[in-house]
Formats: structure tokens, sequence, C-alpha cells
């Protein structure tokens, strides 16, 4: 099902929309390389923050006339796009061309009554549209997708791919998020703010991790974090005179006593105030505090931090290396998503790897390969200038934010080489010796027993993966080992590709057979080649379901 996005007239802001990375996914596609930006991290972030300020979200009746809809809301403003998606109802997204529609709107708009509750009158962008006439509307609009494929569809577009390569490109484009479901998550984010602007007038919640650095599958959470610098910036504004101005204020004993009040606060601001907030829970005593919460109208599950600065950095590195090639895309979607489909990673916090280490792993490897296809951090760090220069709370985070003075990689290794590569690095990596490090692109001695040590890019004396046990580890190398072997052998044994029969990415998103023993690369192991041709033949009629599980992370 396509979505449906109009480009209304509405001068000055059409072209924009038209950009190459802007364009929605109802118009043609020319491919997957179409999707990777091409812009600074900031100015994506602030366009895209600015074009949610002008969005609203509405429920609306179940058969509405698009056409009466768009007539009705054009009283307020014109509009610029629009598009409508389901999730337990009807909603619609709707971008005006100047903020000031919304406040049109909110003007025309009442706060419900009812004889048996009471309603908190608290005027958001989140509306409800009733039909005055219950039987004058018909028609049903159609509706943009917010969830993956299901695994059956996933299984059978990939079975009639081309090859390894295409499998992957595939299974990017049909995991990654589109431009309606970014637009809803920072259109979310947007209407959060306007619950925390309530304390901090010129906060700014902002989107952080898998939802912008362009390694986000659709169903993935929310991260979003209160940026309160603006706020001091402002107020930090260099005076005449003999005087300095201060705020007087409350102090707390540390930075953590602060984030976690402000957190409190606006967690229960969210519970009681928020249209469409459920599930509220404040997660304070974390190493890093939080308020999780599902807004319900998106369908996603949000994470909100304050003063994280660095994560917000870490994104916009990945996003720089996931647009330099559009093999990392294509290698690192496939990677998390064989990674879940063996729970190798969990939406539950534990000792398994996440997403992403996973990135990281596969971004260390690119840098090793010959020529390398990533730049290290280092190198990035030298092509910086002045502009770049970041350093926050005592960490050098300063790179390169021009993509366009990258030099592109002269590699031009396949994706199913690399994947196969990826698997026999992975897979015999001396992870009790050597720890992973993008920043140097290179492995280096472990300055500690953890089992996987990923050095933290940004706060180097950090492991990102501190939280992986041995066993996990060893579950990681067993899958790895045995995914190179499964890719070997169908160089041997290559399965027609026009059949229906699992093969290629398929092979290693299928389930590993039970009582697996260990894999080496060398040990051939006749129990297992049985026991994965068995799997896969008994996998030719419908029995796919259970390969992967798509939603969430
Ligand atoms: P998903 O699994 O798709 O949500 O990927 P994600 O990249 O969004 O991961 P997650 O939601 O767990 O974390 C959000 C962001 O926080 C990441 O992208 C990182 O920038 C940062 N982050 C997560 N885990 C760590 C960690 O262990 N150390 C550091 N320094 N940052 C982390
Ligand atoms: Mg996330």
């Amino acid at each position: 099902q396509r979505p449906i996005v109009r480009l209304l007239s509405c001068p000055g802001t059409v072209a924009k929309d038209l950009r190459r990375d802007e364009q929605p996914s109802g118009s043609v596609e020319t491919g997957f390389e179409d999707k990777i930006p091409k812009r600074r991290f900031s100015e994506m972030q602030n366009e895209r923050r600015e074009q949610a300020q002008r969005t609203v979200l509405i429920h609306c009746p179940e058969k509405i006339s698009e056409n009466k809809f768009l007539k009705y809301l054009s009283q307020f403003g014109p509009i610029n796009n629009h598009f409508f998606y389901e999730s337990f109802g009807l909603y619609a997204v709707v971008e005006f061309c100047q903020k000031e529609s919304i406040g049109s709107l909110q003007n025309g708009t009442h706060t419900p009554s009812t004889a048996m509750e009471t309603a908190i009158p608290f005027r958001s962008r989140f509306f409800n549209l009733k039909l005055k006439n219950q039987t004058s509307e018909r028609s049903r609009v159609r509706s943009s997708n917010q969830l993956p494929r299901s695994n059956k569809q996933l299984f059978e577009l990939l079975c009639y791919a081309e090859s390894i390569d295409d499998q992957l490109n595939t299974l990017l484009k049909e995991f990654q998020l589109t431009e309606e479901n970014t637009k809803l998550r920072y259109l979310t984010c947007s209407l959060i703010e306007d619950i925390a602007a309530a304390y901090f007038p010129d906060c700014i919640v902002r989107p952080f991790g898998s939802s912008v650095n362009t390694f986000g599958k659709l169903g993935c959470d929310l991260d979003m974090f209160l940026d309160l610098d603006e706020t001091r910036n402002l107020s930090a504004h260099k005076t005449s005179g003999n005087f300095l101005m201060e705020f007087q204020v409350k102090n707390v004993p540390s930075e953590r006593i602060a984030t976690q009040k402000i957190l409190s606060v606006l967690g229960e601001c969210l519970d009681h105030f928020g249209p469409g907030c459920v599930g509220v829970q404040k997660i304070l005593n974390a190493r890093c505090p939080l308020v999780r919460f599902s807004h319900q109208a998106s369908g996603f599950q949000c994470d909100l931090t304050t003063n994280n600065r660095i994560a917000l950095t870490s994104s916009e590195l990945l996003y720089i290396y996931g647009a330099l090639d559009s093999r990392v895309r294509a290698l690192v979607f496939s990677i998390r998503c064989w990674a879940r489909a063996h729970s190798l990673t969990s939406s539950i916090p534990g000792a398994w790897i996440t997403n992403f280490s996973l990135t990281m792993m596969v971004i260390f490897f690119l840098q090793r390969r010959s020529p390398p296809i990533l730049p290290t951090l280092d190198s990035l760090k030298t092509l910086a200038d002045a502009e770049d220069k970041c350093v926050i709370e005592g960490n050098n985070c300063t790179f390169v934010r021009d993509l366009s003075r990258i030099k592109p990689s002269q590699n031009t290794e396949t994706l199913e080489l690399l994947l196969k590569e990826f698997f026999e690095y992975f897979g015999n990596f001396a992870f009790d010796k050597n720890s992973i490090n993008i920043r140097q692109g290179r492995e280096q001695n472990k300055p500690d027993s953890s089992p996987l040590y990923i050095q933290n890019p940004f706060e180097t004396s950090l492991n990102i993966s501190k939280n992986v046990s041995q066993s996990q580890l060893q579950k990681f190398v067993d899958l790895a080992r045995e995914s190179a072997w499964i890719l070997q052998q169908e160089d041997i044994d290559r399965p027609s590709i026009s059949s229906n029969r699992p093969w290629g990415l398929v092979s290693l998103l299928l389930p590993s057979p039970p009582n697996r023993k260990s894999f080496t690369k060398k040990k051939s192991n006749k129990f297992a080649i049985e026991t994965v041709k068995n799997l896969l033949e008994s996998l030719k009629g419908n029995r796919t379901e259970n390969f992967t599980k798509t939603s969430g992370k």
C-alpha cells in the first residue's frame, strides 16, 4: 500500500519538499541510493523540526472524504502536505505552510465535555475530528503503513531477489524508515516539546538514536532528549555595564539529581496532561535516567532523557557513516536483522549485544577492509574545520560535518562478499585479547576483562558493550561461524534463485537447528549440514512465519 502524500500549492515550500532525499515514498523511486541523505545532520534536524512545528496530528473518523477534509482544514491556512495512517484508528498528519495556521485551528477547536468525565483543558496540536452528520461520509482514504511487511511477504521478496546483493538492498528498502514515519517521529518530539515548554519555554526535544541516524527500522523506539542548552545560551547574552544578572535558582548536589528532578516532573506532566501518552514509567535510578512511555497515536515507544548531547553526536557520526557509502546501511540492516532473528539482540535490556554495538562492529569491519570502505574517526577529525570543533563535557567530539569533504572509497567489494567476510572476521576475532575501536580503525589490547570491548568513540575510557556476557558473546561467535559456513556451502551448491527455496540471506535468517554444536571454520559438521538442509526443505511451504520477528527492534 502506498501512502498518500500530496503536495498542495504552498509558495516557497514546495520546491524544498521535492528535494532528492525528501521525496515522498509515494513518488517514483529510483532505488535505495536516493534515500541516502547528503545534507548536514544539523541542517536536516533543524529543517525537520521546523516542519514538525507547522504540523498537527488529527484522529479522524474511519470513513472520511479526503477532499472535504482538506477543504475544511484549508480554512485555517494553506496546507503543504498531509498523509493518513492507521494505528488503532485513522490518523492524519497535516503540515501547514505557516505556523500561524495552527493558532487559527486551535481557536476554532473546543474542549469536549462528557456527562461522566471531566476533561483537563490542555490545548495541544493533537486533535479529534468528528463528523457532524454520521452518515454523510462513505469513502475510505488510503493510509501509509508504519510497520514493515510481514515475515512471509519479506521472505518471498528475498527469495525472488536476483542476488545476495539484491537481497540486502531489498531488506534495507523494506525496513528503513519511510519519509512519513520520519515525519511522525519529529512530530511526536515536537508535541512532547510543547508539554515540556510549559516549564522550560526555550527547550528543544530532539530525537536521536536510530530515528535519526539512518539505521532505524520501521517499528524501532523513539529516543528523544530534552535540550535545555538553548535556554542557557539565550540567558548568557552579554550585557553592558558593571553588573551581571543571574537567575535566582534552586541548587541540587549534582547534575544527576537535577536530571532526575526535571524528568520526574515531566513524567508526571506527560502522565496527567499529555494527550495520547500512556504507560508512563519514570526510570530515574538507571545509569542514564529516563522517562519511558507509549505515544499511542503514533504507536511509538518513547524514551525521554535530558542532557544527552554525546548520544546525539554519536547519532550524527552514524548518520555520516551511513551516508558515505551505500553498502553501509544495507550491511548494518541485514546484520541487525540477522541478530534479531537469532535472539542475539532483544528489546529488553540485559546481557545481550545492542543494535548500537552491532553497528559499531560493522563500521569497524568496513574500516578494516583493503582499501577501507569507511574512514576512521581520527581521520574524520583531521578533516574538520573550525566550525566542526566540538567538546562535550570535556570529551573531544570534533569531526568533519560536511559530507562533501570526505573522499569516496575506492573499494568495490560486493555486499555478498562483505556479508561473508563479516561473519568470517568476527567468527575468528580475538575477543579475549582485543578491543574494537572505530576511532583508530584497528584492534587494540583490551583495557579490562569485559568479554566484548567496544570503545565508546567519544568517551574513550568507556566500553559501550560492557553489559555483554561471555555466553552471549560466544553465541554471537558461534552464529557468525555458522552463517559464514552456510554462505560457503551455498557457493558450492547454490539453489536456483527462481525457486521458492530459501537461499542467501533468507537461509541466514532461519532459526538455527536445535542442539547445534559449535561451528569452526575448518571443521565440517555433518549433523548440522543435514539439519539445515532438512529445515530448508521443510520451509519450502508456508512455514515461514517464525524465522524472524520483524516488529520492534
Ligand atoms: P534501536 O535498537 O533501533 O533503538 O537502536 P538505537 O541506536 O536507537 O539504540 P538505543 O535506543 O539503545 O540507544 C539510542 C542511542 O543512545 C544510540 O544510538 C546511541 O547513540 C546511544 N547509546 C545506546 N547505548 C549506548 C551505550 O552503551 N553507550 C553510549 N555511549 N551510547 C549509547
Ligand atoms: Mg533507539
